[in-house]
């Protein structure tokens, strides 16, 4: 089967099409075709070894000093059940389904196996292929933070980043939640977040978000540019930040920093639950999250396909199909 992979840390360029095995299913496991994935941030930090400030040395530990140990990138598929083990109950050959292998990756491929019992469910039929292969990586990382701050009808949120793969599944998801929506973001992407159910749009680049007269219960940061001092007269005193880029530092402090103050700081990292999962599919279906695509390239113009996403400026996903 084809797939991209890397063997070392770099540009774009270090990925490459070759022929892998194909997988065989286990016992509890499905084999699935796939039809698409995705190239999130989290396979462009990973491929270029870019991690956030104090994470390298963990890095290095947890996926390869010199080189990646796993070689395939992806966290994230659509795909249909090719065959499935002789213990698998939940699903059956010709099943359209989505799955989350997160951290785990290994996406970048034709062909995947994945445990039954995983972060895997049937596929909205109301999607498609291209659509529903980037329900996960955005939409369980917005949706394990909003949940964390305890997100209620009324509640005024800041979604700072507001055009990427994390803020246009936050956006969708808050809307969901009854908020009221402010998203940051460059203009020219204005009307795409107002059309997710943004209900004040901010320009970054023209207006100093940590000066705004407002005073927000929610502030959800996906660039990294927020911390718990630049926004002390925008948090409401009882509100909550959220950062989901922090440096090895920051993410020590966030419970400290929440001590002796009615606001909270959560950076924890995210733990997705196969419920999580099934929850966005079912979201989707109800047409209340639909995931944006920038654009969509083959497996072989992978590379392109990082560099947009290298650029910082992609809207929401970047596809590649089979
Ligand atoms: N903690 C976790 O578990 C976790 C999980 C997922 C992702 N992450 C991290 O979260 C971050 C966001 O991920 P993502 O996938 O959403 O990124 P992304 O899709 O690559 O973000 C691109 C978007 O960021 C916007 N942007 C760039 N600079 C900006 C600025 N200064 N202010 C506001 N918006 C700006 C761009 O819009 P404009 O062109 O309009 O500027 C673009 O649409 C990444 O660093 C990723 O590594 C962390």
């Amino acid at each position: 089967m084809r797939a991209a992979i890397y063997k070392s840390y770099g540009p774009p360029d270090v990925l490459q099409i070759v022929d892998l095995p194909k997988p065989t299913p286990k016992e509890n496991e499905v084999l699935i075709k796939l039809h698409a994935t995705t190239v999130t941030s989290g396979d462009a930090r990973l491929r270029a070894f870019n991690l956030p400030p104090g994470f390298n040395l963990i890095g290095k530990f947890i996926f390869g000093a010199k080189a990646p140990r796993n070689q395939v990138l992806g966290t994230e598929l659509s795909g249909v059940i090719e065959a499935v083990g002789q213990g698998v109950t939940k699903f059956k050959p010709g099943d359209e389904v989505i799955a989350f292998s997160d951290a785990k990756m290994g996406c970048y491929v034709e062909f995947k196996t994945f445990p039954e019992t995983g972060a895997i469910v049937h596929k909205p039929k109301s999607l498609s292929h291209e659509q529903s292969a980037a329900i996960c990586f955005g939409g369980t990382t917005a949706l394990s933070f909003l949940r964390r701050a305890n997100i209620k009808p009324g509640d005024r949120i800041l979604i700072n980043g507001a055009s990427g793969g994390v803020g246009t599944a936050a956006i969708q998801l808050a809307k969901h939640f009854k908020a009221e929506i402010t998203a940051v973001c460059s203009s020219p992407n204005h009307a795409l977040v107002q059309s997710l159910g943004a209900d004040h749009v901010i320009d970054y680049r023209t207006t100093k978000i940590t000066e705004l007269p407002d005073q927000f219960d929610i502030i959800l940061d996906c660039i990294g540019s927020l911390n718990q001092q630049n926004t002390r007269s925008i948090l409401h005193p009882k509100g909550r930040l959220l950062l989901i880029v922090v440096s090895f530092r920051d993410l020590l402090a966030a419970p400290l920093q929440s001590m002796g103050s009615g606001k909270k700081v959560i950076a924890a990292p995210v733990v997705t639950k196969p419920e999580d999962i099934q929850f966005l599919a079912e979201l989707a279906d109800q047409g209340e999250f639909t995931p944006v695509i920038d654009q969509t390239f083959p497996l072989d113009q992978i590379a392109a396909a990082h560099a947009l996403v290298d650029s910082g400026r992609k809207i929401g996903n970047v596809i590649i199909t089979f």
